[in-house]
């Protein structure tokens, strides 16, 4: 395979997945796919009635199409690797227990909440619903290079103190604030400490002008501290001494200084939550507008390319990424404006099938006769407009 960031594969990926370590010469870091959500319209996977008047429900038919597909994935996967899911409600029960079955439930990540419709679908009856998901799965947990945290949740301006030669910190509080933990659940982590606000020197040992220190709750209770005795020995720059108003008038307490620039690669990382907003990820409504921009309105449920950028951030930036329920080609799209964003060197390859667009369709007037028609359209508008170059297989 050449250089170009963007690959793309027509093709029933059953039949294209194992064809890809002799295609591609290494093992694949991240799967994301969005497959058909089996809404009761596509024909495909409808209730089955046999003849001995038994019944293959809908369910049943999608997770047989689903199974073998997710068993391909797994074989291409690195040791190292992971797997992420889209799903809705429709699926998600059949598709977590699926899951569970080919990958090993020890595996599960995370099952994420993803916000993608904010004003909830206001057709039919009952609920508005808001909200699908995406089922993530480590090939193997414990070797998996996946880090679920990403740097763009980090608000900068949180960070309002700056020391004489410039660096930006917080201060927080060293005393664990979270009532769960206190001497009698956390019995390591309750001593005294010395510290002297005029110096703002903190110790473990008492020392002249210091005075001594507990962990104590605002209400006086005893508390606990975030720090080991000897961590608190190994950082003392890190902390920091502070006359502070409580309730009960002014006491001495003992603050982290949280600096903005830590020393890790990539700058300072939040932990992901597990409910992802339209407001950090994008919605389905951005995503139409997304690929209207560069193909037109020609797919009626893309993905935001942000909801698949912040999964592509929790991975090394060279990852080797595939998506084969492709659609209207998100996923390479996420990936070149990533690259573009970070200077990193991911590469991906899309694969879809040449489903027919339907007669009529936005697709089909502008002369994409299949959703792989579509696919190609946009990997191609984003190596006109994004870069990282375009390749057909
Ligand atoms: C829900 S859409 C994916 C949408 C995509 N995430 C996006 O943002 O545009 C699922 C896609 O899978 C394709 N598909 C369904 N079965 C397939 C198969 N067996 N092999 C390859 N593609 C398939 C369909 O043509 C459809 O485009």
């Amino acid at each position: 395979m050449g250089e170009a960031a963007n690959v793309f594969i027509e093709g029933d990926n059953l039949d294209v997945l194992p064809t890809l370590p002799a295609l591609l010469g290494r093992a694949v870091d991240l799967v994301y796919i969005d497959p058909p959500y089996n809404t009761g319209n596509d024909f495909a996977y409808v209730d089955d009635f046999r003849e001995d008047g038994s019944r293959r429900s809908r369910h049943q038919a999608w997770v047989a199409m689903m199974r073998p597909r997710l068993l391909a994935a797994r074989e291409v996967l690195a040791e190292t690797g992971a797997i992420c899911v889209s799903i809705d409600d429709n699926e998600v029960a059949y598709l977590r227990l699926l899951m569970d079955d080919v990958y090993g439930e020890d595996n599960l990540l995370a099952q994420v909440v993803v916000n993608l419709n904010p004003k909830g679908r206001q057709l039919g009856r009952g609920f508005a619903t808001n909200h699908e998901y995406v089922l993530v799965y480590a090939r193997d947990a414990r070797r998996t290079v996946l880090d679920a945290s990403s740097s763009d949740g980090v608000d900068e301006r949180d960070f309002n103190l700056t020391t004489p030669d410039g660096r930006r910190y917080r201060l927080l509080p060293l005393r664990n604030t979270n009532k769960k933990f206190n001497p009698v659940t956390a019995r390591t982590l309750h001593f005294s400490v010395w510290g002297d606000p005029a110096t703002g020197r903190v110790s473990t040992t008492p020392y002249d002008g210091a005075v001594e220190i507990e962990p104590v709750f605002g209400d006086g209770r005893p508390a606990v501290w975030r720090w080991s005795r000897p961590l608190i020995d190994a950082r003392p720059d890190d902390l920091v001494c502070r006359v502070v108003k409580g309730r009960t008038g002014d006491r001495v307490d003992v603050y982290q200084r949280d600096w903005l620039l830590r020393d890790t690669p990539g700058g300072r990382r939040k932990k992901l939550r597990t409910i992802w907003l339209a407001e950090e990820v994008g919605s389905t409504d951005t995503a139409v507008a997304e690929l209207k921009e560069l193909v037109g309105h020609v797919f009626e449920s893309p993905k935001p390319t942000g909801l698949v950028r912040r999964i592509l951030g929790t991975m090394p930036d060279d990852a080797l990424v595939v998506d084969f329920f492709a659609g209207s080609g998100t996923t390479g799209h996420a990936v070149a404006l990533q690259n573009a964003a970070d200077g990193g060197s991911r590469r991906c390859v899309s694969i879809n099938s040449a489903e027919p667009t339907r007669e009529g369709s936005n697709a089909r007037n502008a002369g994409l006769l299949s959703v792989a028609d579509i696919t190609r359209a946009r990997l191609q508008a984003v190596a006109d407009t994004v870069g990282g170059g375009y390749e057909e297989r």
